[in-house]
C-alpha cells in the first residue's frame, strides 16, 4: 500500500507509478533528505509538537538508513515514487510508529525545494573550487609566458602583437566572474523553504527559523507559495553552468585551432589526445572538441528548465519533477568538462616559435608605426594613411615594414628616423602598452598577482566555511 493509500481503492497501474516515479535520478539527494528530516523531527520535539522518545528514535532510525544506504545494502523501490517517500517507507518499517510521525507539519512539497536547495549549495560550492583550480592553472602559465609574443586577433585576422599570457587572462577573469555569479547564485539557493509544507504552512506551531540554522540557511522564505513552487534558484545554476560552458567552449576552441598544423602554437600532451582509427598520423584534440560538443546539452537543459517552468500556475506542479535531470546532468557535465580541462590545458606545450613567427609576419606592429608618427606630430589619421601606404608597398614586394632602409621610410614621410626599428620591434610594441588591462609584462605580472590574491581568499573562505559547518 502507498503512503498515501488510504483515499484509493486501486494500486496505480505499474506503467503509470513507472512513469512518474523518480527514485532512478532522485536517490542522489538521500542525504540531504535524512538531515533535512532529522532537523525537522528535532525541530518537532522541541515545539512539543511530537515526544522527544519518537524523535529520538527517529534520529536513530535515520542515522542507520543512512549507514545502510553508505554501505550500499539499501535497494530504493519505484513503488515507493521518490527518494523522500522510499526513505520514509523504510524509516516506518523499521522504527514503527514514529516513523509515521515524521511527516507531521511537512509535505514533500517543502521537503523536495528543501533537499534539491541542499544538494545544489554543495554543487555550486563544487564547482566554484573546480573554477578555482582552473583559474590557478591558467595564472601557472601565465606566469612562464609573459614575455611569449603571439598574434592577437580580430575578426580571426592578425591584429596587434600581444602575449600569450595576456591572451590566457583573459580566461581567468572569465573564470572569475563565473566563480563570482555562482557566490550570487548560492546566496539566493540559501534559504530554508521548509515549514512552507503543502502551500500555506500549517496549524502546526513550527520554528522555521530553526530547522534553517540546523540545516545550515542564512534565511528562510517569505512566502509559503513561493517556497514549494520556486526554482529560480535551479534556473540560475542551470544558466551559470551554461555561462561555464560557452568560456570552456572558447577556450577549446582555441586549443583546438593552435594545435592544428596550419597554427602549429601548442601540442596537446599525448595523454590528453587520441589518435585515428583508420589514419596513422593523426593526433586528435578530442578532449577539447567533446567539452565543445557538451555545451549543447549545457545549454539544453537550461532551456529545458525554463520550458518547464514557463506558465506553471501556483504552487507545486509535478512538471516540477523534471528540474532534477536537468540540473543533475549540467552540473556533472560541468564538473567533468573541469576536472578534464585543467590537466589537458596544464600539460599542453606552447611552441613560443611558431607563436613569434606567426606574430612577425601580417603587420601587427602596423599601429605602432603610425602611433611612432603621431607621436612625432603627424596627425592620427595621416599617420594612419601613411602607414597604409607602406603596408601596400610592402605587399607588393613580399616586405616587412622594418625591412625597409630609413631612406626608403623617409620617402612616405619624412618625421622616420633610425630610432623606428626599436619601436617596430614585437617586443617593444608589448612593452609599450603599458596601460592598466594591457599585455605589457609588467601589467599583466600584476594582474596575475591581484588573481591569485583572489584565489587565496576564495580559498580560505572555503575553508572557513568547511569549519563552520
Ligand atoms: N518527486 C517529486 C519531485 O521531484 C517530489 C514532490 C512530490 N509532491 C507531490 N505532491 N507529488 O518534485
Amino acid at each position: 500500500m502507498k503512503l498515501w493509500g488510504g483515499r484509493f481503492s486501486a494500486e496505480p497501474d505499474k506503467s503509470a507509478n513507472d512513469f512518474q516515479s523518480s527514485i532512478r535520478f532522485d536517490s542522489r539527494m538521500y542525504l540531504e533528505d535524512i538531515e533535512g528530516s532529522a532537523a525537522h523531527a528535532e525541530m518537532l520535539a522541541k515545539k512539543g509538537i511530537i515526544s522527544a522518545e519518537d524523535a529520538a528514535r527517529i534520529a536513530a532510525g535515520l542515522k542507520d538508513i543512512l549507514a545502510d544506504i553508505e554501505a550500499g545494502k539499501i535497494a530504493f523501490s519505484a513503488d515507493n515514487e521518490d527518494i523522500h517517500m522510499n526513505i520514509e517507507t523504510l524509516l516506518t518499517a523499521r522504527i514503527g510508529d514514529s516513523g509515521k510521525r515524521l511527516h507531521t507539519a511537512r509535505s514533500r512539497n517543502d521537503q523536495v525545494a528543501l533537499d534539491l536547495r541542499l544538494y545544489l549549495k554543495k554543487a555550486i560550492s563544487r564547482i566554484q573550487g573546480r573554477l578555482l583550480s582552473l583559474i590557478e592553472a591558467i595564472l601557472d602559465k601565465a606566469s612562464e609566458h609573459l614575455d611569449t609574443i603571439m598574434p592577437g586577433y580580430t575578426h580571426l585576422q592578425r591584429a596587434q602583437p600581444t602575449t600569450f599570457a595576456h591572451h590566457i587572462m583573459a580566461y581567468a577573469e572569465m573564470f572569475k566572474r563565473d566563480h563570482e555569479r555562482l557566490e550570487d547564485c548560492l546566496s539566493r539557493t540559501d534559504s530554508s523553504p521548509l515549514g512552507s509544507c503543502a502551500m500555506a504552512t500549517t496549524t502546526y506551531s513550527i520554528d522555521r527559523e530553526m530547522t534553517a540554522a540546523a540545516l545550515g540557511f542564512s534565511s528562510i522564505t517569505q512566502n509559503s507559495i513561493d517556497g514549494v513552487s520556486d526554482r529560480d534558484f535551479v534556473i540560475e545554476f542551470a544558466s551559470c553552468l551554461s555561462i561555464i560552458m560557452m568560456h570552456l567552449s572558447r577556450f577549446c576552441e582555441e586549443i583546438i585551432l593552435w594545435a592544428s598544423h596550419e597554427f602549429g602554437f601548442v601540442a596537446l600532451d599525448d595523454s590528453w589526445s587520441t589518435g585515428s582509427s583508420i589514419m596513422p598520423q593523426k593526433k586528435n584534440p578530442d578532449i577539447a572538441e567533446l567539452i565543445r560538443g557538451k555545451t549543447g546539452r549545457v545549454y539544453g537543459n537550461l532551456m529545458s528548465i525554463l520550458t518547464v517552468m514557463k506558465a506553471l500556475p501556483l504552487a507545486y506542479n509535478k512538471d516540477m519533477q523534471e528540474d532534477k535531470e536537468c540540473i543533475f546532468d549540467s552540473y556533472d557535465t560541468v564538473e567533468q568538462c573541469l576536472s578534464v580541462f585543467v590537466p589537458m590545458f596544464s600539460t599542453m606545450k606552447i611552441n613560443k616559435d611558431r607563436m613569434l613567427s606567426a606574430a612577425s609576419g601580417g603587420f601587427l606592429n602596423a599601429t605602432d608605426c603610425a602611433d611612432y608618427l603621431a607621436k612625432k606630430g603627424v596627425p592620427f589619421r595621416d599617420a594612419y594613411t601613411i602607414t597604409g601606404k607602406i603596408v601596400r608597398h610592402c605587399l607588393e614586394n613580399g616586405l616587412k615594414i622594418e625591412d625597409l632602409a630609413v631612406d626608403q621610410l623617409k620617402a612616405f614621410s619624412d618625421r622616420f628616423d633610425d630610432d623606428v626599428y626599436e619601436y617596430l620591434d614585437l617586443l617593444h610594441c608589448v612593452k609599450e602598452r603599458n596601460v592598466p588591462g594591457g599585455p605589457a609584462p609588467d601589467r599583466v605580472a600584476c594582474h596575475i598577482e591581484i588573481l591569485r590574491r583572489f584565489v587565496e581568499d576564495s580559498k580560505s573562505d572555503r575553508k572557513n566555511q568547511q569549519d563552520r559547518s
